[in-house]
């Protein structure tokens, strides 16, 4: 059998022809950026999370500049960062000449909240968690900490659409979320997309001017903004996807479970969820020593695979002027050795979990 890592068109094909007909009404309108589509998806993914803005751009990255600008974030002021993050969630903050502090990862891949306070000093401005393969970071202590101590919160949430800390959903939690609509993503545009989500009007408002040249009345522009929105056909596409984000978030669910339940492999380690939490998977990352031989192993099964992320952030060649090394957060870095992502995507089936499954607990 062969397992795909991911499989766009078989997820596409789950619902072919509500995303046809979204495609020609975007297509046959005539009116293609800053529509009706765009503002409908706007208000129907507030309104999914419960907030009172949702501000569609071009993607997660542009989303994460974006919300440290608005902040008022720059040169000389700090934000406290996790080590085992993605590239893009740092890009945020250094795109606007701030400066990351790293806290390392705890055993749920995310930023240890018992190490944040330590990491604060007087330039400290914001904390930016991000919610790593779709499971929610500790964001009651987050909260509290950043109301202590006067800090901003931003939630990367590119990788966890409807994840939810203590009941509350990720996105909710901080001044302002994050979300990526890259094509994997839990939900998934089929091109580049992104969004901010805030109950603020006045940070509502400037993120909107900030997308589309600081212009809010055409060729007058208020202040210096950059161009990147959502277009009408990826919010066409989007609200198809928004409409079965619940099912196809169970759907990965399922798949997750079949692994956690039937993986028993010790040199094998399963990703854990925090009691507090709950995961969307869309990710599954287990961690294993040998991973250049386990991934060769699966491969010549018929499973494809993919590392998240074998360089982390603080160690990437564009930030050595930071000088940091792999080894200066060890659990980042011991992801970072060691993660593998197995397959899982929502219209995966079952079968293939079980394949993979089997192949995985021969593994010697
Ligand atoms: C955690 C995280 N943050 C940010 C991003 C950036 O999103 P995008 O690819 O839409 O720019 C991604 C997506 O790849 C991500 O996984």
């Amino acid at each position: 059998m062969n397992v795909d890592f991911v499989s766009l068109k078989r997820n596409y094909e789950l619902y072919k022809a509500e995303y046809d007909e979204a495609v020609k009404r975007a297509v046959e309108s005539g009116w293609y950026i800053l529509g009706k589509e765009l503002e409908s998806f706007e208000a129907e993914f507030a309104a999914y999370l419960g907030v009172k803005h949702c501000i569609g751009v071009n993607s997660g990255t542009d989303a994460l500049i974006l919300s440290v600008r608005a902040l008022g974030i720059g040169p000389g002021d700090e934000v406290i960062v996790p080590a085992g993050a993605y590239i893009a969630s740092i890009l945020g903050v250094t795109e606007n000449g701030a400066t990351p502090v790293y806290v390392d990862s705890d055993e749920f891949h995310l930023i240890d909240v018992s190490k944040i306070e330590a990491a604060i000093t007087p330039r400290t401005k914001a904390i930016l968690p991000v919610h790593m393969y779709g499971q929610a970071s500790n964001m009651a202590v987050i909260a509290d900490v950043a109301k202590r101590h006067g800090l901003r919160v931003i939630e990367d949430c590119a990788q966890c659409h409807g994840s939810t800390w203590d009941g509350k959903l990720t996105g909710t939690w901080g001044d302002i979320g994050c979300f990526s609509f890259y094509p994997t993503k839990p939900l998934g545009a089929f091109g580049d997309g992104g969004a901010l989500v805030t109950d603020d009007d006045e940070l509502a408002d400037k993120l909107r001017l900030l997308r589309n040249y600081g212009s809010r009345v055409k060729y007058r522009n208020e202040i210096v903004g950059v161009n990147t929105r959502l277009d009408e056909l990826q919010s066409a596409i989007l609200k198809v996807g928004l409409k079965h984000i619940t099912d196809t978030n169970r759907a990965r669910a399922e798949i997750a479970d079949i692994y956690l339940n039937g993986i028993n492999n010790p040199a094998i380690e399963l990703p854990k969820v925090a009691s507090g939490a709950t995961h969307v998977f869309h990710l599954f990352p287990i961690l294993t020593e040998k991973r250049d031989e386990f991934v060769t192993y699966i491969k010549e099964n018929g499973i494809g695979t993919q590392i998240h992320y074998p360089i982390p952030p603080y160690a990437a060649e564009c930030y050595r002027d930071q000088g940091h090394e792999l080894k200066d957060f060890p659990e980042a870095a011991r992801v970072a050795d060691h993660e593998v992502s197995l397959p899982i995507y929502a219209a995966m089936t079952r079968d293939e979990a079980g394949y993979v499954v089997k192949i995985v607990n021969n593994w010697k």
